[in-house]
């Protein structure tokens, strides 16, 4: 087993030292991975393996004794699934919601879109639903050619992955919903059920951090599979009761909420669990649904969407410009991250890893000083973030994103009120002891 960077380890041990860091797995363990999602109502239109829990907004209500308030202004600027959204409208009769997601990808931004849009709409969504499914099957099963363009990416060519046969249905039920008769929420709901079957229906596997391929998976049929999503979802929408409140998703920038909120508008709570920096790209990740749904035409569309994420990965070079470098933080951000990136070992990588830690620094500092100015003054945040292991060997060294934000944080004049660790994501290789999982409370300083 190695250790992991000893003078990166007592920085962070040193700068744990400074909060109430506590023990938090029994509560919050099985809250920060998607436990319940896949049996929820709504939840469950698309699994999204990197959510957090559906029970995780009314554990941290709860503890923070917000639950009884009649009304609540609650933002997620890394919607994601818009698992945070969903369960706020889920919330009792007497509590009144707004609450606001920002989310990037536009893939995913469809998916958490459409679930609280249905969440809001009501009965009748689920009769327009039967209409246009109808409609959708009569076109898909007719003689009818409607020409289904194959998206460009290489992916959906290579026969491994995607069957011809199958992929051939795929797109037609994508044809047949685009010209069949119904709203826009109807439609968009049909197109994220099909969209949800993508990855079932080819040899491709959603590993955790990329697309693998799957050689001894059974694709499944893609009208069966859809069909049978388009059941549960009606379902889904037939037994929701109405509780009121409201919520909405833009597609934007997390990292700038005040370009979709003003600062009239203070939040009670903002809770979130942004990319974490341990090089996993969303856009990649979720590539074969979005080209699907016909969100990327070509190849600079695709790279030009990498652009408009959280530094978090380096599958694309960012520019090598910092705000925070000619700001009054300038030297306590140095002093936080030096230690880290003094711990880069020298090799073909340490150019895009520098780049990852100072550019996801900079990324947190933006975002925390901008919802410093939109929380109101008994409103808190919570952060769940996941901090991960670099390099091997004696080079390995940990990112620590939990107590980095902390930090950065304070500087955008938040208090630290508590770092509960969730888990410990130890692996076989090092044993650190912050190879783990948090869920960070703040309060306006
Ligand atoms: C950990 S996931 C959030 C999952 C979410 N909590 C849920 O339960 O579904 C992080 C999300 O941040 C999004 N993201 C990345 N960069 C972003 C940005 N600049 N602005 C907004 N969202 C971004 C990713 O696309 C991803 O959906």
């Amino acid at each position: 087993m190695t250790e992991a960077n000893p003078t990166v380890e007592a920085h962070y041990k040193t700068l744990e030292a400074e909060w109430n860091s506590v023990d938090g797995s029994l509560e919050f363990e099985r809250l920060v991975v998607p436990t319940g999602n896949n049996d929820s109502a709504y939840h469950r239109w698309f699994h999204l393996k990197e959510a957090f829990s559906v029970d995780l907004l009314p554990s941290i209500l709860k503890r923070l004794s917000l639950e009884g308030k009649r009304e609540l202004r609650i933002l997620d600027c890394f919607a994601g699934g818009g698992t945070t959204l969903v369960s706020a409208l889920e919330m009792q009769p007497q509590t009144r919601v707004i609450a606001t997601g920002i989310e990037q990808n536009p893939f995913l931004h469809h998916v958490s879109n459409t679930k609280v849009k249905s969440l809001q709409a009501g009965r009748t969504l689920a009769l327009q639903l039967r209409e246009s499914f109808k409609d959708v099957k009569r076109i898909y099963t007719s003689d009818l050619l409607y020409k289904a363009k194959t998206p460009a990416l290489s992916t959906f060519s290579n026969e491994d992955y995607f069957p011809p046969a199958l992929l051939a249905k795929l797109l037609r039920i994508r044809q047949a919903i685009k010209f069949c008769d119904g709203s826009t929420l109807a439609k968009d709901v049909l197109l994220t059920a099909a969209a949800s079957c993508v990855e079932s229906t080819s040899r491709l596997r959603r590993d955790g951090r990329a697309l693998r391929y799957a050689a001894e998976r059974q694709p499944r049929e893609p009208w069966v599979e859809f069909s049978s999503r388009v059941q549960q979802m009606i379902e889904d929408i037939d037994s929701t009761t109405s509780k009121g409140g409201a919520a909405t998703i833009h597609r934007g920038d997390g990292r700038r909420p005040l370009l979709h909120i003003d600062t009239s508008a203070k939040q009670d709570l903002v809770v979130f669990s942004p990319p974490y920096p341990n090089n996993i790209d969303y856009t990649e990740i979720y590539k074969t649904e979005a080209w699907y749904l016909g969100f990327y035409e070509d190849a600079q569309e695709f790279r030009s969407q990498r652009f408009r994420t959280l530094r978090s990965h380096p599958s694309v070079r960012f520019k090598d410009e910092y705000d925070f470098e000619s700001s009054p933080d300038a030297q306590a951000v140095h002093a936080l991250l030096n230690p880290i990136l003094s711990a880069v070992p020298d090799d073909r990588y340490s150019a895009g890893r520098t780049q990852l830690i100072k550019g996801y620094a900079d990324d947190m500092l933006t975002l925390f000083r901008q919802l410093r100015e939109i929380i109101s003054n008994e409103g808190r945040l919570v952060y769940v973030v996941g901090n991960s292991a670099h390099g091997s060997g004696n080079a390995l060294f940990v990112i620590a994103a939990d107590l980095v934000m902390a930090r950065l944080a304070e500087l955008a004049h938040w208090r630290v009120e508590e770092i509960s660790v969730a888990r410990s994501l130890r692996r076989r290789t090092t044993n650190s002891r912050f190879l783990r999982e948090s869920v960070v409370t703040l309060a306006p300083a």
